[in-house]
């Protein structure tokens, strides 16, 4: 049985180029996954592109001497380059500063705001004492109060994954100038998160064959769920599309909010350029349609309680009821198929901290197959999983080249000298049907490992 599957890959900030340790978690994966889905003859969708708007890009421009625009034309080309080297098959690549994109995101918005999801509420923000500047998400970092991290930031916790306020960071500080922000109050719209708290566990009690640590933190993140301010006092994003607030010069849409729903707008967009506008909703509507979600562990939160949570809103199916948008009854998540970390020599990846090989350099000396053969033989699929050139040297000269290389060599000169060409199959032999009964049956072993990852 073949249907409709939407690959949706974790777009990567335009920030920086990638690294090896982030292609193995949303890159090489979800590669694998739609190459394979699509020689099984499934319609596979696969979209993503680079998530451009929030603190991550404006810290990085204000570091370059850049505006954001600038900084995020420049990783996008960047970014999409080491991908494309990676030999990974998007159908689209785009965006998330397209008009496009920025139409869909406030189309959600609305709607969910229309559905009674969406609400202003007053909340404690960071701003400098000396400046007066605002200091949202990146803009501030300390103690996560949940795991005690050091280097967790306003909105959230890389290290356990979990979603933060910043009032709620210990020791914060700025990270422009290291002062100790002061707090006041400013008003935004909240996503009321347990208004569709109920949907979400029924939703997740109906997903069975996750991988086991991706559901049991998803079931955990329930536990502690609340509303959270999805506008930002800034002026880098999606503008706030509600009378009294579109030309507010310091509110955006948060960067979150936006990026996930890039799934759905880079559909839109694709449908569109391929001369079929309605193309996207077999992969959104159609309710037989699978969508497989590939990332990295520090976002699950955002692709299993935020983007579901969202989508329900917008279809009118939580708590509050309401109306589906425009766009219809939209798909909910199929799986969210998340990584663990990959380490380097036992230390974590951290380009600040210079312990990083970048895609870029790894292929200017080794073949893409190389790599992604490491990370699918050895990459973080339920673990942390470690990086070593001398692990990479073995496996490359030791399968690779030695266990497979050899074999096709081998028959390929055999065949050469035996016939000079490839030789016309005689009748077969039980040795022969039993080795392709063999060769097929491992066909199906790989494949129900790569559905089921
Ligand atoms: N930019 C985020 C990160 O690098 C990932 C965003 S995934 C998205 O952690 F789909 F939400 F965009
Ligand atoms: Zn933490």
């Amino acid at each position: 049985m073949t249907s409709p599957i939407l690959t949706a890959v974790a777009w990567p900030y335009a920030n920086g180029p990638r690294h090896i340790g982030h292609v193995s978690g949303f890159g090489v994966p979800s590669d694998v996954f739609s190459r394979y889905m699509r020689m099984a003859g499934n319609d596979v969708l696969m979209v993503s592109g680079t998530d451009e708007h929030g603190t991550a890009i404006q810290v990085q421009a204000e570091k370059e001497g850049l505006t954001p625009q600038q900084t995020a034309d420049k990783y996008h080309r960047v970014i999409a380059e080491d991908l494309q080297g990676l030999g990974c098959c998007y159908d689209l690549y785009t965006r998330t500063t397209t008009i496009n994109h920025r139409e869909t995101v406030q189309e959600l918005f609305r709607a969910l705001h229309a559905n009674g999801y969406v609400a202003v509420q007053r909340e404690m923000g960071a701003i400098s004492p000396s400046t007066g500047r605002t200091l949202p998400d990146r803009y501030i970092e300390g103690t996560c109060p949940i795991c005690g991290y050091d280097n967790a930031r306003g909105d959230q916790c890389d290290n356990c994954g979990n979603q933060l306020d910043p009032a709620d960071l210990i020791n914060p500080k700025s990270k422009i100038n290291g002062e100790t922000p002061e707090f006041v109050e400013t008003e935004h719209f909240f996503l009321d998160l347990p208004k569709v708290a109920p949907q979400l566990a029924a939703w997740l009690d109906s997903r069975e064959d996750w991988r086991p640590n991706v559901l049991k933190f998803s079931h955990n993140l329930l536990k502690e769920i609340r509303e959270r301010a999805i506008t930002r006092d800034l002026d880098w994003g999606v503008p706030i599309p509600l009378d009294g607030w579109r030309d507010a010069q310091m509110k955006r849409i948060y960067v979150w909010f936006d990026a996930v729903i890039g799934y759905l707008s880079a559909a839109v967009e694709w449908a569109k350029r391929s001369g079929d506008p309605d193309a996207w909703r077999a992969f959104w509507n159609d309710p037989a349609a699978k969508s497989y979600y590939f990332m990295g562990k520090d976002n699950i939160v955002f692709h299993s309680q935020i983007w579901p949570a969202e989508l329900l809103g917008y279809n009118g199916q939580g708590a509050k009821g309401g109306a589906p948008g425009d766009l219809g009854v939209l798909n909910l998540p199929t799986e969210v198929v998340s990584s663990e970390f990959l380490t380097m020599e036992g230390k974590k990846f951290s380009s600040s901290h210079g312990i990083v090989i970048y895609v870029r350099d790894f292929l200017s000396r080794y073949q893409a197959d190389a790599l992604r053969y490491f990370i699918s033989a050895a990459g973080p699929e339920t673990s942390d999983s470690d990086f070593t050139w001398a692990e990479f040297v073995r496996r490359t000269n030791g399968e690779l080249v030695a266990g497979w290389g050899n074999l096709v060599n081998r028959t390929a000169s055999m065949i050469a000298k035996k016939f000079g060409e490839i030789p016309t199959p005689g009748e077969l032999e039980d040795v022969d049907r039993a080795l392709l009964d063999a060769v097929e049956a491992g066909f199906e072993t790989v494949g129900n490992l790569i559905r089921h990852h």
